[in-house]
């Protein structure tokens, strides 16, 4: 779904200014198609770049034009380093945050998506997921992150923030963006693949949001 979210940002709606905050190991800034011109920023922490760039150097992977990592903290400084790299304000933007946002601190995930709107002219447009539940730690218990662990060796769900979730989406549309948000299951059934629903599934929780900037209200 990011995927095609992006690709469409790019191919079928113009941006050209594509954004991805807490990039982590994915690799679709490489892997997709741009169009001539576009840009696109990697915002994560050093040492995940360090290790991406030793993971994909070893395999022949050079970095492309208009491709640019940003070390910078989702908690604090990234939208000063975003702009000393070269993002501009005033271009539409696309923005993804994808398997970040139940990691943060509740002030944290509203402070990052004011941020993300006060930089985004209309015509940008969003994608990011969210945990919608109340309850994390019965989601933290459940024995798909005890899987996730016995092969990952990482406990994710232990990660997770246990602060209320701020309703992140509305606050968005109440500063001029159309938002929509669905299960992630349904974008299940409209691929033909993904995470099937189960009995006491902690996937039910996830969220895909999407946005597009129609306009632009006062944000002070
Ligand atoms: C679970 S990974 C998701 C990576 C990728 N977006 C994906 O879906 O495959 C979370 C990423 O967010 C980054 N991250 C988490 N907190 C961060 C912070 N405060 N500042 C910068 N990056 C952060 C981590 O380094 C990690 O790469």
């Amino acid at each position: 779904m990011f995927d095609d979210f992006l690709q469409d940002c790019a191919h079928r709606d113009g941006i050209r200014q594509l954004v991805l905050l807490g990039a982590g190991l994915d690799t679709r800034a490489l892997r997709l198609e741009w169009p001539v011109g576009c840009v696109v920023y990697e915002v994560d922490r050093s040492d995940l770049f360090a290790f991406k760039q030793d993971v994909l150097g070893a395999m022949g992977v050079r970095p492309a034009g208009g491709h640019h990592h940003v070390v910078a903290d989702l908690e604090s400084n990234w939208a000063r380093r975003l702009r000393a790299a070269g993002f501009d304000p005033v271009r539409p933007t696309a923005w993804v945050i994808e398997g970040v946002i139940p990691y943060l601190p509740a002030p944290v995930e509203r402070g990052l998506l004011a941020t993300v709107s006060a930089l985004s002219v209309p015509g940008s447009a969003i994608a990011y997921e969210i945990l919608q539940a109340q309850d994390t730690a019965k989601i933290r218990e459940n024995s798909l992150y005890g899987q996730t662990k016995q092969k990952m060796g990482v406990h994710l769900s232990g990660l997770f923030s246990d602060d209320t979730r701020p309703d992140s989406a509305r606050a968005l549309a109440e500063t001029g963006w159309e938002v929509s948000e669905e299960p992630v299951h349904r974008f299940t059934e409209q691929y033909g693949r993904g995470p099937v629903p189960g009995v006491d599934d902690p996937i039910a929780y996830a969220r895909w949001v999407l946005g597009r900037r129609t306009h632009r209200l006062y944000e002070g």
